[in-house]
């Protein structure tokens, strides 16, 4: 044996010993398996703990030293058991345990975790833990980071805090923190405690005041959401911001927002010097912002949106005159109620990377002084009232990734210019002003857009060719752009990012290619709706979610494999073409299909057999074709079947039995069909419905009484069929039509298109009031309430029990035989203006001169009507911010809200602003 040979055995041999000393002991690991045994551990996402060498198990390691277990990562492992083991006990070594995302189904806290010495990191978060925190965690000394947040965890003795000393981070955030005043005190004497975090949680104690503030590494203050509350009353507890924050000189992060702190933020602010971060947001500032945060010299972001400023933007111009010109870099005041013009000053925060003035009343100009912003990414003035023009210097921003200008009145031209130097541009949204867009048709862009909005600016006539330099674009909304042009080739099928594609209401036409290529998103939107297409249904690409074709051309048969072409699709609207043939029977191969519009077609033959078929269809509105035939069982079958509009056609025969089945269903609207028979008493089962017509049929016999158990229902048209016999006393009984109604409105776009007035998703109907039909949007509808039985053979005498009808708008008997006097009560509010009803039914009036001036009102009528008082106004706005298509639809609705006026009554009128004024008072 040679020297070499020797060495080499010896190193063997080394390193095989190190190897054993390293992989984990026997006691350790038998330890962890028995602690395991409460844990899945065939769960999905993880591997099974097995093999010796537990320092190679998921979430396990060990020293690499002395082999010790030191690491414990059980984040989100189900858990199976009952209580922990505490054999994990016998990991003496232990520095790190996480034993955060676990629900322990209200578990509390072992008191044993306290024993592990050496421990420095522990986490229980969002684990569901219950209880009270024991104070044996006290005895972690060597702990530098706590975090209990996020579980139904109670901090009611605070005093084992004080005995953290190695304490950095302490996160007890959604936690109730009762019956402890010494929890502030506690924390105090750790001396290098730097952030703490007490987001959402409950005090029943926040103190005032601190005699001695001994924080002197503490740089972030979590106190997003926190509230002090009664907990006998469970209810809030006003109170103002503590002194002893202002003195915490260190502060670098503070977080207030929605804290329950409702006072005003003091002038003391300015003591906090070190502050980098100030998020302030829904918090009353009414008496606007204290000037000493102009002393903020470090302060990079701050944030107060939501919280009501309510002054005019110039009125700040000291404040940021001072350092914070050279330290801001993010300046958030959406929705805090400014006004007045954009400063110049603005232009001086020259390391502004962040600007957000959205959804504001501010006027005037985008100014010239913007454009000497050298580091802005991201301006926003969205949603205000700018009236002036758009300053040309915005080309100097070559940093800007985001503009965003939509929904202000902004005028003038915007040109090449205006984009110059914008070489990282990504998204533009100009849409909702009535600017001017003077882009030649050779245009090079210096940017690569992946979000493109100029909807209701003016771009056209001609299509913009330079969109085929934009690869990148995902988003693109030209709708309303005035385009009166052929879409090119290469649009069709070489943008091949988009997924969302909206062209709708422009003078578009020409035929569609029959290749068409967008994105590969699951979710590709298309609205090609208001326009002058024509020719035949094209292949639309199969990953098409919601396809929007309403209001062209269109015309031949829909392609009867379109179902099975597009699995993806949700949403299909192709009403007001000139389409015929049948329905496609891939209807029964649907997925996912939620919603299909194909009225005001030429469509004929019979709905579509598909039994056993399931899909999510809601609503299907096929009125003004020539379909005939019944209505098929399978619908009914639908979990989700809510809304079935057939109106104007030709079906026939009696209504089967296999309705009753449609217990979900809001809408039935069959009028203008040749059904016959008598009106079957087992619709008074279907107990959602609201809305009821089978007019102009041939249905004969008596109504039915059961008909007054339908308590939603608030519209029941019977009008001009054979009926007979008398009116049922037990229509006194229609509870939705005894108290006016407030239902809530489905806030979803409307099906033909997102710009296409007057036909919202929700419900839509045409309602013939007294000789005039229009078509009712949702927001109508919910406040219609109509009985209609008029043009029938009725007689008898009119029920007195009718007077409990007091929510009734509409009440027709005209051309019956009926006797007797009308109950003067009905659908009077016992106000004068009051409708006034009998045999003949009252006439609408034009209200175009009131609508105007009360505009305001009906919009907050309406606001609060269609998000639900449950719902509250915070759902909607949070809809609105979040969702940028359904802002613009928002406000498209409300607009054409408007618009729907002008066709209601006076009556109606009278009664909304009664309404009106009963919310303001409860309200006040
Ligand atoms: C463990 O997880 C697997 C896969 O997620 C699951 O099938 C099994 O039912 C679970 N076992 C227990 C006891 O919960
Ligand atoms: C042990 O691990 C630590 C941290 O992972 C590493 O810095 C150190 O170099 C390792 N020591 C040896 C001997 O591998
Ligand atoms: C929270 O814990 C308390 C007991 O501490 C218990 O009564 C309550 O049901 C728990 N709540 C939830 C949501 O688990
Ligand atoms: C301040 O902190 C120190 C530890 O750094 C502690 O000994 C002292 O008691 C604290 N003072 C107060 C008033 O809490
Ligand atoms: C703010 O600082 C000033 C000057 O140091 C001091 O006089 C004042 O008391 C401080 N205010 C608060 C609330 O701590
Ligand atoms: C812009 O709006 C402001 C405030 O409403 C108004 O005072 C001003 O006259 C308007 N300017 C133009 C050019 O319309
Ligand atoms: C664009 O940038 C170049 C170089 O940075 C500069 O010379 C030019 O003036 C800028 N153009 C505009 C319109 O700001």
């Amino acid at each position: 044996m040679d020297c070499k040979a020797i060495i080499r055995a010896l190193l063997l041999f080394l390193s095989l010993a190190y190897a054993t000393a390293l992989s984990c002991p026997d006691s350790e690991r038998e330890a962890l398996l028995k602690f395991a045994r409460d844990f899945n551990q065939t769960a999905a996402g993880f591997s099974p703990w097995e093999g010796n060498d537990c320092c190679e198990w998921e979430g396990v390691e060990c020293d690499n030293r002395t082999g010790h277990v030191v690491h414990l990562d059980l984040q989100g492992r189900p858990f199976a058991g009952s209580k922990f083991d505490p054999s994990l006990l016998r990991l003496k070594q232990l520095s790190y345990l996480d034993l955060s995302y676990i629900d322990l189904a209200c578990l509390s806290i072992p008191p044993w975790i306290g024993s592990f010495k050496k421990l420095n990191y522990l986490s229980l978060s969002s684990s569901n833990f219950c209880g009270v925190v024991p104070t044996q965690l006290g005895n972690l000394s060597r702990l530098q980071t706590l975090d209990l947040s996020g579980n139904n965890l109670t901090l009611s003795n605070a005093d084992w805090l004080s005995q953290l000393t190695s304490l950095l981070r302490f996160d007890m955030s959604r936690s109730s923190i009762e019956n402890t005043s010494n929890w502030l005190l506690a924390l105090n004497m750790l001396p290098l405690l730097q952030d703490i975090s007490l987001a959402r949680c409950e005090f029943d104690n926040f103190p005032h005041s601190l005699p001695f503030v001994n924080f002197t590494s503490l740089s972030l203050l979590d106190l997003y959401g926190a509230s002090l509350w009664d907990f006998s009353n469970n209810s809030k507890v006003n109170s103002s911001l503590p002194d002893w924050l202002f003195r915490i000189t260190s502060l670098q992060y503070l977080y207030l927002t929605e804290s329950g702190f409702t006072e005003l933020i003091p002038f003391a602010i300015g003591n906090l010097t070190s502050l980098k971060v100030l998020e302030l947001e829904s918090v009353d500032l009414d008496a606007g912002i204290p000037s000493s945060l102009s002393n903020l010299c470090q302060l990079r972001k701050l944030r107060l949106l939501f919280s009501t400023i309510n002054s005019q933007l110039d009125t700040f111009a000291e404040l940021f005159s001072g350092c914070l010109q050279n330290s801001l870099q993010e300046l958030d005041l959406r929705f805090t109620s400014l006004s007045g013009n954009i400063p110049d000053w603005i232009g001086n925060l020259n390391n502004l990377r962040i600007l957000d003035l959205s959804e504001n009343s501010l006027s005037g100009s985008i100014p010239a002084s913007l454009g000497k912003l050298p580091k802005i990414r991201k301006l926003s003035f969205n949603d205000n009232k700018l009236n002036g023009t758009v300053s040309e210097s915005l080309g100097n921003l070559n940093e800007l990734i985001s503009l965003g200008l939509s929904s202000n009145s902004l005028v003038g031209v915007i040109s090449e210019y205006h984009f110059s130097n914008l070489t990282k541009l990504e998204y533009i949204d100009l849409s909702n002003n009535p600017l001017v867009l003077n882009l030649s048709h050779n245009w090079v862009p210096p940017f690569q857009l992946s979000d493109l909005d100029f909807s209701g600016c003016k771009l056209g006539p001609q299509f913009p060719s330079w969109l085929q330099t934009q690869k990148p674009l995902n988003y693109l909304d030209l709708s309303s752009t005035g385009i009166s042009d052929s879409v090119p080739n290469w649009f069709w099928n070489s943008m091949t990012n988009l997924s969302v594609v909206n062209l709708a209401n422009n003078e578009l036409h020409g035929v569609l290619p029959n290749l068409i290529k967008f994105s590969d998103d699951p979710e590709l939107s298309i609205d090609l709706s208001s326009n002058f297409f024509e020719g035949p249904v094209p292949r639309f690409p199969s990953n098409t979610g919601q396809l929007y074709l309403s209001n062209n051309s269109f015309m031949g048969p829909i392609p009867d494999d379109i179902f099975q072409l597009m699995p993806n699709l949700r949403v299909l609207s192709l009403s007001m073409n000139k389409i015929n043939g049948r329905i496609p029977v891939s209807i029964c191969d649907s997925q996912l299909i939620s919603r299909i519009s194909i009225s005001n077609n030429h469509l004929s033959g019979e709905l579509p057999n598909c039994p056993n078929h399931t899909t999510y269809l809601e609503d299907l509105e096929l009125s003004n074709n020539s379909l005939s035939g019944g209505i098929p069982k399978w619908l009914c079958d639908l979990p989700w079947f809510q809304s079935l509009h057939l109106r104007e056609n030709s079906l026939s025969g009696e209504l089967p039995s296999s309705l009753k089945a449609c217990k979900s269903l809001h809408t039935l609207d069959l009028g203008g069909n040749m059904f016959t028979g008598r009106i079957p008493i087992w619709l008074a089962e279907l107990s959602s419905l609201k809305i009821l017509s089978l007019k102009s049929n041939k249905f004969v016999g008596q109504i039915p009484t059961e008909l007054s158990n339908l308590t939603a229902l608030h519209i029941l048209d019977l009008s001009d069929n054979n009926l007979s016999g008398p009116i049922p006393i037990s229509f006194g009984n229609f509870m939705s039509m005894r108290t006016p109604l407030n239902y809530m409105c489905d806030y979803f776009p409307p099906l033909d298109s997102y710009y296409n007035h007057g036909s919202f998703y929700g419900e839509n109907m045409i309602l013939d009031i007294k000789g005039r039909e229009d078509l009712y949007g949702c927001d109508l509808l919910s406040q219609m309430t109509i009985l209609d039985l008029s043009r029938n053979s009725l007689s008898g005498r009119i029920p007195d029990e009718l007077t409990n009808l007091l929510g009734l708008l509409v009440f027709d008997l005209s051309s019956n035989d009926v006797m007797g006097q009308v109950p003067s009560k009905i659908g009077n509010e016992g106000e004068a203006e009051g409708p006034t009803i009998g045999q003949s039914s009252q006439t609408p009036t034009n209200v175009s001169e009131n609508a105007d001036e009360n505009r305001k009102e009906i919009l907050l009528l309406c606001l609060i009507t269609i998000a639900g008082f449950a719902v509250g106004f915070w759902a909607i706005t949070g809809v609105l911010l979040v969702d940028k298509r359904f802002r613009i639809w928002w406000f498209r609705y409300v607009d054409s809200l408007y618009d729907s006026l002008y066709v209601t009554s006076r009556v109606w009128f009278a009664r909304l602003k009664k309404k009106m004024s009963k919310i303001n008072t409860t309200d006040g």
